[in-house]
């Protein structure tokens, strides 16, 4: 496999050797840190971004590699006019593989037929975010020790929420999995995803109300209000505060619920949960550094 497009381009087999190179990263991360000497990757960010941009770096920094990139479309050449695919062109010819985020739905298919070297899709306006979900599920596993037969509740934007198509589309090949879909009516899970669950006969329930699911649940994924995919303000505005999780709310969940979050948190998320050991969401940020870690030494094939 040459690019990462869609979580789906990932065999089940394929991210359960992820998994076990992310774990031996972890016990072992000396036996790593000269694998990418001499290799090069560049981030091509024309989107916002601190987690995944700086993991991507971390990540080949730590393996022994190095970095070129920008992290917004204004420092690049995009901004005279460039086409995507003249930049990503270009960049082939400098770096060994490249992690790009754009605001644009499937950019990252149409710079992978031109950069000539791997692609990483690092989020794609509002549709994947594979290397998220590779974050999630390892710091699901780290936490369950399983896939199967979780309840895993979704909830916030689940509309213009791209972490969360890519979850559930990971999710959605384990047995016994269920999902809670959780939202307010207009940030609904786009037709889309709900006809992929409804093919593979994927058991969920949508509903507007986090207290009543909360007991049900082994995973908690809250999300942010995607401000920035909304058509106006006064929308976002309206909604942006519909689900904040406080101590209070966590009374009836699970004792071995997993709260998680891809990070940044605006509101989702009182702080006073933090303390909860079932917070899980800064593991999570720690996670995404191995995980792309793993996932670069597999690209490049080292
Ligand atoms: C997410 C993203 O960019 O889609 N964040 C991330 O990559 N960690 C989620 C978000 O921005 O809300």
């Amino acid at each position: 496999m040459k690019n990462l497009m869609n979580i789906t381009d990932l065999t089940v087999e394929e991210i359960d050797e992820l998994i076990a190179v992310a774990e031996d990263i972890i016990a072992n991360p000396t036996k790593y840190q000269d694998a990418c000497r001499h290799k090069l990757l560049a981030t091509l960010f024309f989107e916002p971004s601190t987690r995944t941009r700086l993991s991507f770096e971390s990540a080949m920094h730590r393996l022994g590699g190095s970095v070129v990139g920008f992290s917004e479309a204004g420092s690049s050449s995009s901004a005279k006019g460039e086409s995507l695919s003249d930049t990503v062109q270009t960049v082939g010819c400098y770096a060994d593989i490249i992690a790009m985020r754009h605001p644009k739905e499937g950019a990252p298919v149409v710079a992978a037929r031109r950069a000539g070297v791997p692609i990483i899709n690092a989020g794609d306006g509002a549709h994947n975010h594979p290397t998220q979900t590779l974050t999630d599920l390892l710091t699901i596993w780290r936490s369950k020790h399983t896939f199967e037969g979780l309840t895993i509740g979704v909830c916030g934007d689940l509309k213009f929420g791209r972490t969360v198509h890519s979850l559930i589309d990971a999710m959605s090949r384990y047995e016994g999995v269920k999902f809670v879909l959780i939202s307010p009516e207009e940030l609904r899970v786009p037709d889309y995803v709900r006809e992929a669950m409804d093919k593979e006969n994927i058991p969920y329930i949508e509903t507007t109300d986090l207290e009543s699911a909360m007991p049900t649940l082994d995973i908690l994924y809250m999300t942010r209000v995607q401000r920035e995919r909304f058509f106006n303000e006064e929308d976002y505005l309206r909604l942006k505060d519909s689900y904040i999780l406080t101590v209070d709310k966590l009374e009836n969940a699970k004792q071995n619920l997993s709260i998680l979050h891809p990070l940044p948190r605006v509101n989702e998320i009182s702080v006073a949960v933090d303390d909860d050991p079932r917070a899980c969401y800064f593991k999570q940020v720690l996670c995404g550094k191995y995980m792309r870690m793993a996932l670069i030494l597999k690209l490049l094939g080292v």
